[in-house]
């Protein structure tokens, strides 16, 4: 299957990704835009959930009406800054299963380095939306992708707020198989693999510890 790559052009996204790019916007805030424009781009994101008639009685009538099926999605932030979204697509779907996948970027190297990983055991039958704000080169969502698939997933989506072309590049051309959802696409990284214009170091701005 071909990569499936939605950039989101909607101006209340837009609209808070720029807050969120402001030097002067605090972590109070910062965490607080997050889960809402996860939100909003969860919405688009399980636009494809599959759904089932069942009967309903209303005070009228009694018809048959479309619910979600079956609701085995599993969300996976990947730490620290994925956490950010976690909340947003939970009020979307409050019995989604919530996986933590350990990485952080080697400063030298910018290769991902791994150190925590807890999935739900029943991870391969579920649909996996993978959370992290930022796609710079990609590395991190190319490993978070191949634990998933070394875990037998087969359904995953990638979501990110702002992305790097360099990171979508690399990320579709390993993994052609998985839907990804972008609130922008930025200009380039720098030369330590920042995304410019970017927003700096989400898990920083999210958590305060700079
Ligand atoms: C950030 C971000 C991504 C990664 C993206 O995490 O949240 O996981 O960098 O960069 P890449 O596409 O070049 O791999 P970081 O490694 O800074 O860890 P943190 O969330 O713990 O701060
Ligand atoms: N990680 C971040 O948090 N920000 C970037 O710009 C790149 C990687």
């Amino acid at each position: 299957m071909e990569n499936q790559v939605v950039i989101f052009d909607h101006p209340l996204i837009s609209h808070k990704i720029s807050i969120l790019r402001d030097v002067n916007t605090g972590s109070k805030q910062f965490r607080e835009l997050v889960s809402e424009i996860a939100m909003l781009m969860g919405y688009e994101a399980l636009r494809d959930l599959p759904t089932e008639y069942v009967e309903v009685k209303t005070p009228i009538t009694t018809t048959k009406s479309k619910m979600i099926s079956g609701k085995k999605l599993a969300i996976v932030p990947i730490l620290r800054a994925g956490l950010g979204m976690v909340e947003g697509i939970l009020a979307l779907i409050p019995t989604a299963k919530v996986g933590h996948i350990g990485l952080y970027r080697d400063e030298e190297t910018l290769e991902p380095q791994e150190y925590y990983c807890k999935l739900p055991n029943d991870i391969a039958n579920r649909l996996v939306i993978i959370l992290d704000p930022m796609l710079a080169t990609g590395g991190s969502a190319v490993a978070a992708v191949n634990f998933l698939k070394d875990r037998g997933c087969k359904n995953i989506k990638f979501m990110s707020l702002i992305a790097a072309p360099e990171g979508i590049k690399k990320l579709t051309e390993a993994h052609p198989d998985i839907q990804l959802y972008c609130g922008c696409i930025d200009e380039k990284l720098n030369e330590n693999g920042y995304i410019v214009p970017g927003l700096g170091d989400a898990g920083d701005r999210i958590f305060g510890t700079k």
